[in-house]
């Protein structure tokens, strides 16, 4: 008996090898030890034999079923994984590939030209030690005029025209100084960080305005700040986007936080408006840059005869104009791919 159950599992054996699917596997086991399978028919052979026999069979009848019913899942299980691998490598997605390999008519993204001198302009400062925040576009009157010494009845408001919000209370940011505020509540000197973003202004369009723009703000505050550190960090922007030393002129200027206040100038070849491919040397006004109001450290608890500080609002769309020669803002927004083609990046 034990002989014709051995000669069972061979057979089994090697008729499994043949299967190719987990069906074919299920199908052969239950011709085995299935109600009328081999193995059962052979139990029913031995109806008449002894007691003691067929008790010594029952755990061999038991073991065979065991053994195949393994050999039968190790083999489902080897069949499956050879099912998916096959299909996984039919459907092999290579992520290497560059689409415009193939198909030359795709139109690759890329970062817009303002935001890459954004970028460059963030890491600059960042490597300077400087913290890069954010703030709202939406913000209040507190935050945009007020706490910046230019009260409601200030001249300085009519410089800004201001898109305002139904209720009165909100507008839409005219300049990224609202971050000095916000930044200097939350500091102690001493401090340095830079703020870059959009800001509006209800203004006619012409060449160089725009009424959505960018500004990079940025602020040091400290012991013994001076005019020395604030040029000092001024050039090294510059040279830092222009790649060579820029030559610069200060020129005063006045805004209600600060004390001096400058307007700094950078010398650039200015397009000759009657002969566009000739271009004549210039001033270029690029940013105000000051010291802050004494009045405005103090404001923030911050003393001011232990510390001083400087400021500047960067424009941001000016700086990009200059960097390419771009002669008119409106190209910015236009979304016009032959124009933003040219600075793709990728
Ligand atoms: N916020 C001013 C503007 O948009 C520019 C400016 C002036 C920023 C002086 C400053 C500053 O940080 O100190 O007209």
């Amino acid at each position: 008996m034990q002989q014709k159950i051995d000669q069972a599992i061979k057979d089994f054996s090697s008729e499994l090898i043949l299967t190719k699917t987990p069906n074919d596997v299920l199908d052969l086991k239950s011709r085995y030890i299935g109600k009328t399978g081999v193995i059962s028919e052979i139990l029913k052979g031995i109806k008449d034999a002894s007691i003691e026999i067929k008790r010594s069979l029952g755990p061999l009848a038991n073991a065979a079923k065991e053994q195949i019913e393994s050999l039968s899942a190790e083999r489902i299980e080897i069949l499956e994984t050879e099912t998916i691998n096959t299909k996984l490598s039919a459907e092999k997605v290579d992520l290497s590939a560059r689409l415009g390999i193939w198909d030359k008519t795709l139109i690759h993204g890329g970062v817009h030209p303002t935001h890459q001198v954004l970028r460059e302009l963030e890491d600059i400062f960042l490597s300077m030690g400087f913290e890069v925040l954010d703030g709202p576009h939406i913000e209040d009157d507190y935050h945009n005029f007020e706490a910046l010494n230019i009260p409601a009845t200030h001249p300085a408001r009519d410089m800004q025209d201001t898109f305002w919000f139904a209720n009165k209370k909100n507008l839409l940011r005219t300049h990224t100084s609202t971050i000095q505020i916000r930044g200097m509540k939350e500091r102690k000197p001493p401090f340095r960080f830079v703020a870059p973003g959009k800001v509006f202004r209800c203004e006619r369009t012409d060449a160089t305005h725009e009424m959505v723009f960018h500004q990079l703000e940025g602020m040091m505050v400290g012991k013994d700040i001076n005019v020395g550190h604030l040029i000092y960090f001024m050039k090294t922007l510059l040279k830092e986007i222009f790649k060579k030393d820029m030559e610069v002129r200060l020129r005063p200027g006045h805004f209600p936080f600060v004390e001096p206040g400058f307007e700094l100038d950078i010398r650039w070849k200015k397009p000759d408006p009657k002969k566009p491919s000739e271009r004549y040397s210039g001033w270029l006004e690029l940013l105000p840059c000051v010291l802050v109001h004494p009045n405005v450290l103090k404001a923030w608890g911050i003393d001011p005869s232990q510390n001083s500080g400087f400021a500047f609002g960067l424009g941001l769309d000016r700086l990009v104009m200059v960097k390419h020669g771009i002669e008119v803002v409106r190209h910015f927004h236009r979304g016009d791919l032959r124009f933003l083609s040219q600075f793709a990046n990728y």
